[in-house]
């Protein structure tokens, strides 16, 4: 195998490996970043979920149950999940894609039981009472969310008013809810996770993408710099050889010993050729003393 071949392959091969790198951590740094964007994000809609749902206990709910009888029950007047998912179904309506859930494995509202994920983290906060917060990554119907939990607790004996025995609970929400799940809570359970699943497919997807462009921009600076170096070996360094190796194997059998073998560079193969000249210099002397 020649030089050039040689070092055309050794050239491909580590800058194909560098090029590898270089995508992988490129998908690698961006995926990292829409994480880390995502979980701002996640940030963002709890804390301002938390801060809704303590207005509603803190400033509204006073005031609803002065003002209403002891049975009736509105779920958006008077319960602050209720009204936290109802407005964020309108938040969801201009800003798409975003979820959120109050998870709970015996919940009074259907839409708010936990699958089976939602179930582990619920134990995950069960079996670790110091876990405040969790999260990661989670793909449901084929699509990508960084999720972010925290756990619910019946931290006030009022919750059991309404969660713990159905005759206890105003008539209006049996008669919404029933009076089969939801109820039998205890006091310092934890109940439920809020859940807040931010989607991340599209980052990811576009991660790829700029690690593809990024892999095929280099894969073209890389083909087009292998033919630069490739041309330049052709004429800079195998052809002199070669020319130099005929003539100094015709000088080896007394041939062409009045031509000079001149390359005029100041590399190294001008000095080789000067050498050779030197050679055939000796070489015709040497033949004609005989
Ligand atoms: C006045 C009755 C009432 C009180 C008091 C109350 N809740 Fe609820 N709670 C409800 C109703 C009704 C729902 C269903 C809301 C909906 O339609 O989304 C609910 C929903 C929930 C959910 C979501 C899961 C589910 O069961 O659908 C959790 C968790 C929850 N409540 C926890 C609490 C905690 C903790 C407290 C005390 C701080 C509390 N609740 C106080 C009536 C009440």
């Amino acid at each position: 195998m020649g030089i050039r071949t040689r070092f055309l392959i050794m050239m491909g091969v580590l800058s194909l490996l560098a090029l590898v790198a270089l995508g992988w951590s490129s998908y690698e740094f961006s995926r990292r970043a829409a994480l880390k964007e995502a979980g701002n994000k996640g940030e963002i809609i709890f804390n301002y979920l938390q801060s809704q749902r303590h207005f509603f206990k803190q400033n509204q709910t006073p005031l609803i149950s002065q003002l209403i009888e002891k049975d009736r029950f509105y779920p958006n007047l008077m319960s602050g999940f209720a009204a936290t998912s109802t407005t964020f179904n309108y938040f969801n309506q201009r800003m798409p894609g975003f979820k959120i859930k109050y998870a709970a494995g015996n919940p009074l509202k259907e839409t708010n039981r936990a699958d089976a994920f939602e179930v582990e983290i619920i134990n995950q906060f069960k079996a670790d009472q110091n876990l405040t917060e969790t999260s990661g990554t989670i793909t449901k119907n084929g699509i990508n969310f960084f999720y972010q939990a925290i756990p619910l607790k019946i931290d006030h004996q009022n919750c059991l008013v309404c969660h713990s025995d159905p005759a206890l609970a105003p008539k209006d929400q049996v008669a919404i809810y029933g009076s089969e799940n939801g109820y039998n809570w205890k006091m310092d359970e934890i109940v439920a996770s809020l859940m807040v699943y931010i989607p991340i497919s599209e980052a990811i997807a576009q991660a790829k993408q700029t690690a593809m462009i990024l892999l095929a921009i280099g894969a073209g600076c890389l083909i087009f710099t292998l033919i630069v170096i490739s041309i330049f070996l052709e004429r800079g360094v195998v052809q002199p050889i070669m020319r130099l190796n005929s003539r100094t194997e015709e000088i080896s059998l007394g041939k062409g010993l009045d031509k000079p073998v001149l390359i005029k560079s100041n590399d190294e193969i001008g000095s080789l050729s000067r050498a050779i000249d030197r050679l055939r210099i000796s070489v015709a002397r040497m033949l004609t003393r005989r």
